[in-house]
């Protein structure tokens, strides 16, 4: 009714500012005035709490706040590279950061930036599925374990990737092929240093991390101009999925603005080619000789688990495809805290130092872990302060009508977790803008998806299934990059530009740039 009233006096005050300031024939006062006696209706029609596309689920859901948003477009103007800040400070001047709907053009969304509402989102059943953009149909993703919808497929999936992927077993017999990777990065590391003066340590991170997954999943068979074009692709990849598509928002599939649905078809049939080629390949040769890698686990499953060549190469090419960004973004961000907080970096040091005897050989094992608490905390810290994924990267979508606390959801709701509000939420955490590891040694708090305060890798059934392999990653190769180098800012003055971009994941702007000085002189690489 409030918003019928604010219809009919926008519409009156439009009429007086007209007729007092314009000459206007009687025709167009005709055509004018019958507009103007619409127009209350169709305000109404727009002006309703989260937006256009909860027009007609206004009066189902009335406690459900949320922002009005632009005509047509919703919040969608608000959705860019810091989206997360953006929900964050609506969803608490508007007091609903327990839920807050609003609308993405005609995408009806809701978003929780509280524990207690996400993980009744992330684990309640109705929010299985995901809702799928074009760009990821387009690249087979509906047909891998991060878009599949939630039925017999998608567990069967997981169940595989679960034993084949991601079983602790199978992380450990990855420690040699970690380490081996760790070391060549080391002895980047100091190259760069030696020949410019600096090292920009994206490239070195992001190069180590596609190699490793290409391992983990191929094998080493690979040329490396195999590995570099499967590289690019996974380049291109990314920009076509962070790319904005209006197509996503509107009805509208038929047209393809900015030339993503071209791109995308071009992509998925090199994907289609080149993954293709390596199956056939190794499919030829396992009879001969087998191997330790994903690919080989796919190949010889028993004949009622098989995959057909299509999904096993849409399957192959999403682990790639996930498995390379995350662990080179955390890790870019924990060594940008590093550089910047030099007595946490040397008391993490201190740590590993006091395990590993300086004057030996050893290097830092992935049995070391569990002892070293302290560098723990700092990786706990980092993703509470940086999460990878503010909004959890891929959002999830209701498949039928549910009620999240006492607001009624329709069936095909968007529903999203802003995990960054929640890391930074002052109710929650203590002085949240500061970084201090040692929180997590006075409270034990799990980043596996029980405790809501902080859940990295989402939670619930569709968890990410690649956290422990992931983890395991990072934690090894920091403990490495520590034990070897003290890392310097690249001047004494010079700080650390901590902005940040949102794209798939949570980026650092700018790449980190710094200077290394070799910890252990005979063994730095
Ligand atoms: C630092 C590392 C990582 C972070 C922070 C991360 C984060 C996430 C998040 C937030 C989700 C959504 C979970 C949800 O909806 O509840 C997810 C899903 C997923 N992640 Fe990860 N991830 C990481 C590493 C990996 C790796 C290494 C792989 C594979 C090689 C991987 C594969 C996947 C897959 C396949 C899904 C979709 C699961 C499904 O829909 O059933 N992730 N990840």
């Amino acid at each position: 009714m409030k918003l019928l009233m604010l219809g009919i006096n926008l519409s009156l005050m439009l009429l007086c500012y007209v007729f007092t300031t314009h000459q206007i024939s009687w025709l167009s006062a005709l055509f004018f005035l019958s507009f103007l006696s619409v127009s209350p209706f169709f305000f109404t029609y727009w002006l309703v709490p989260g937006g256009f596309a909860w027009r007609n689920h206004h009066f189902s859901s009335p406690n459900l706040r949320g922002p009005i948003g632009w005509p047509l477009l919703g919040t969608l103007p608000s959705m860019g590279p810091l989206a997360h800040r953006n929900l964050a400070t609506m969803a608490a001047s508007l007091g609903a950061t327990r839920l807050m709907k609003f609308s993405l053009g005609a995408t009806r969304v809701i978003i929780s930036s509280h524990p207690d509402t996400a993980k009744e989102i992330l684990s309640g059943t109705a929010f299985l599925d995901r809702p799928v953009k074009d760009s990821a149909r387009s690249l087979m993703f509906e047909r891998a374990i991060g878009f599949a919808p939630s039925g017999t497929y998608w567990r069967h999936l997981r169940r595989i990737a679960a034993s084949h992927m991601f079983s602790p077993r199978r992380i450990s017999r990855l420690e040699p092929l970690h380490q081996q990777i760790v070391d060549f990065m080391l002895v980047q590391v100091r190259l760069e240093m030696e020949t410019k003066g600096f090292v920009n340590l994206r490239g070195i991170l992001q190069k180590g991390s596609l190699t490793n997954i290409i391992e983990t999943v191929f094998g080493s068979c690979l040329s490396s101009e195999m590995a570099d074009e499967l590289g690019l692709m996974v380049k291109e990849g990314y920009e076509l999925i962070t790319m904005f598509n209006l197509e996503d928002h509107f009805p509208l599939r038929f047209l393809d603005f900015n030339g993503v649905k071209r791109r995308c078809h071009k992509l998925s049939s090199k994907v289609r080619s080149v993954v293709g080629r390596i199956v056939k390949g190794r499919r030829k040769a396992l009879s001969i000789n087998g191997g330790n890698d994903f690919l080989a686990a796919l190949l010889t499953l028993p004949k009622e688990d098989q995959l057909s060549d299509s999904d096993m190469i849409a399957v192959l090419w999403e682990m790639i495809f996930r498995g390379v960004d995350t662990v080179a973004i955390l890790l870019e961000w924990i060594m940008a805290r590093m550089v910047m907080h030099q007595d946490i970096q040397a008391k993490v040091q201190e740590e590993i130092d006091a395990l590993i005897d300086h004057r030996s050989d050893r290097c830092v094992r992935d049995s070391d872990i569990p002892n070293l608490t302290y560098l723990q905390a700092v990786v706990k810290e980092v993703l509470r302060m940086h999460p990878p994924g503010p909004l959890l990267s891929w959002a999830r979508l209701t498949i039928h009508d549910v009620h999240v606390g006492k607001s009624f959801i329709p069936a095909g709701t968007t529903a999203m977790v802003n995990m960054w509000a929640i890391t930074h939420d002052p109710s929650i955490w203590k002085d949240p803008w500061t970084f201090r590891p040692k929180r997590f040694l006075e409270d034990d708090v799990s980043i596996m998806g029980s405790d809501l305060r902080l859940a990295p890798f989402g939670s619930g059934r569709r968890v990410c299934p690649g956290k422990a392999l992931g983890l395991a990653t990072v934690q090894l190769w920091l403990a490495q990059l520590l034990h070897h180098f003290k890392w310097l800012p690249v001047t004494a003055t010079e700080q650390v530009d901590l902005s940040e971009t949102l794209r798939l994941s949570l980026e650092m702007k700018k790449p980190l740039t710094c200077r290394v000085v070799p910890q252990r002189a005979q063994h730095a690489a």
